[in-house]
């Protein structure tokens, strides 16, 4: 069956109809599908071209369609171009000479926008849904070693000391605005697009607001040659998508390393990690690998549908069927990205001593020191040069600041205070950094705090 034909002395060829069908990849929108001609039949009654009997048929017939679709024999031998024809065939097959109205007044350029539109939102709440379990898990890990020091980095060298759950709380931060993001990506997807027609507006008087009430939309589109050619909504959830990605590939990237040998920090489960097929030693992060490579295929979905639409004329084109794929492939990316990363954080455990030893180490106490010098009068230029000196004469002699007693640190430079040994301890500065937002342990018990309660909000 067609929903065209009429003007045509002959069928398209075999190679246009494989070409060009879209049933293989858009069938995943069927229950959309199916939910807004049930919507659009009632609108149907209300503007008087099905009577109360025809649209309790029709939609009676789709319920029944939809339930057929669970069975794996619902597609054999379908050669229909899109969803929205084979759910008008098997109408047809069902209900009878009444499916040859459904599609009055309307246009599949607004029905795919409206499928498209119904499916994302519930793929937003979805991922928003994932991203907040995701969340938890860091909360929980954070838990499990409030006091936890480690060194920060900057240009990956050790930069200053931080503590564990502020390390966490960063991701936490991303990923709170990814939540936002996709909330505002739904926002976007949730307008109702029925009513536009092809292009110009439909030739039907229907009632878009109460069609919106119908199908859940919070407003209805308002220009109607913009619906046709619009998938900002698409390229938002990609967006959305892609920066979410790639915030979980920076923490698979932070804890590939953690996890190695070389920092020995974290110990990743073996229910999520796997071995060599040759070397009986290896222990490999691969899930956390490969979320980092699945955000490269979802950056490209991003560009893959910016590069579609970027130069169409206004306003449908045939182009924009290529929306889908990317989509879908980005959506099933990031859901099965943020179960897996789930998973590794849950699994995953700190070793304090290493990270505490890495921060004693090193010079991480370096701005502490220059910055107790400047609070007790010195220019905080010359802070600087005293304690750069100060490390390099122990870069020099191999010395640890740990190594250096009041005294001695005095005999290097007057500026020295008694007082300020204590700050050759990570832990010691970090109790200066109570500014809202800083690694101070008070400004994180709130902060953690303060999660908490946030995460609780954003249940979906
Ligand atoms: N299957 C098409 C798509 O996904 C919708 C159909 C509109 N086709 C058309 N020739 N106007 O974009």
């Amino acid at each position: 069956m067609k929903l065209w034909g009429g003007r045509f002395e002959t069928g398209p060829s075999e190679i246009f109809e494989r070409f060009s069908g879209s049933l293989d990849f858009d069938r995943r929108l069927l229950a959309a599908d199916i939910r807004g001609s049930q919507a659009f039949a009632r609108a149907l009654e209300r503007v008087g071209i099905l009577s109360a009997e025809e649209r309790a048929r029709i939609v009676e017939a789709f319920d029944s369609i939809l339930q057929d679709s669970a069975s794996p024999s619902f597609y054999d031998g379908a050669t229909d171009e899109d969803v929205h024809t084979l759910a008008i065939r098997k109408l047809k097959e069902r209900a009878g000479a009444v499916a040859d109205k459904i599609h009055t007044g309307r246009s599949r350029n607004e029905q795919v926008s409206l499928d498209f539109r119904l499916w994302l939102r519930e793929e937003c709440d979805r991922a928003r849904g994932l991203l907040a379990g995701l969340m938890s898990a860091l909360l929980d890990l954070a838990a499990c070693n409030p006091a936890a020091v480690i060194p920060g980095y900057t240009h990956m060298r050790r930069a200053q000391a931080v503590l564990w759950p502020h390390y966490l709380l960063a991701y936490f931060e991303m990923l709170a605005r990814d939540w936002e993001r996709l909330g505002e990506a739904r926002r976007r997807a949730n307008v109702l697009p029925l009513g536009s027609g092809a292009l110009a507006g439909s030739g039907f008087p229907f009632d878009r607001e109460a069609m919106a009430r119908d199908l859940g939309f919070e407003a209805v589109t308002r220009n109607s040659m913009d619906v046709s050619g619009d998938r900002d909504f698409a390229l938002d959830f990609l967006y959305a998508a892609s920066a979410a990605m790639l915030h979980l590939s920076r923490l698979a990237e932070d804890w590939i390393l953690y996890s190695s040998e070389e920092f020995g920090w974290l110990e990743l489960g073996d229910g999520v990690t796997s071995g060599s097929s040759l070397m009986p030693q290896k222990k490999n992060p691969d899930s956390l690998e490969l979320i980092r490579g699945k955000s490269g295929r979802v950056i490209g979905c991003l560009t893959s549908l910016l590069v579609t639409m970027k130069g169409l004329p206004m306003t449908y084109d045939r182009d924009m069927q290529e929306d889908k794929v990317p989509v879908f492939e980005a959506a099933d990316q990031l859901a099965g990205s943020l179960e897996m990363a789930r998973a590794v954080v849950e699994s995953a455990k700190l070793n304090p001593a290493k990270p505490a030893a890495a921060a004693e180490e090193s010079w991480v106490v370096a701005t502490d020191l220059a910055e107790a010098l400047a609070r007790a009068g010195t220019p905080f230029h010359q802070a600087h040069q005293i304690v750069g000196r100060l490390v390099l004469e122990s870069v020099r002699a191999g010395r640890k600041p740990s190594d250096w007693t009041a005294e001695e640190l005095a005999r290097f430079a007057p500026e020295f205070k008694p007082e300020m040994a204590a700050l050759l301890h990570p832990a010691a500065g970090m109790r200066s950094r109570e500014v809202p937002g800083g690694t101070g342990p008070e400004s994180v018990a709130r902060a953690l705090a303060e999660a908490r309660e946030r995460l609780a909000h954003m249940r979906v």
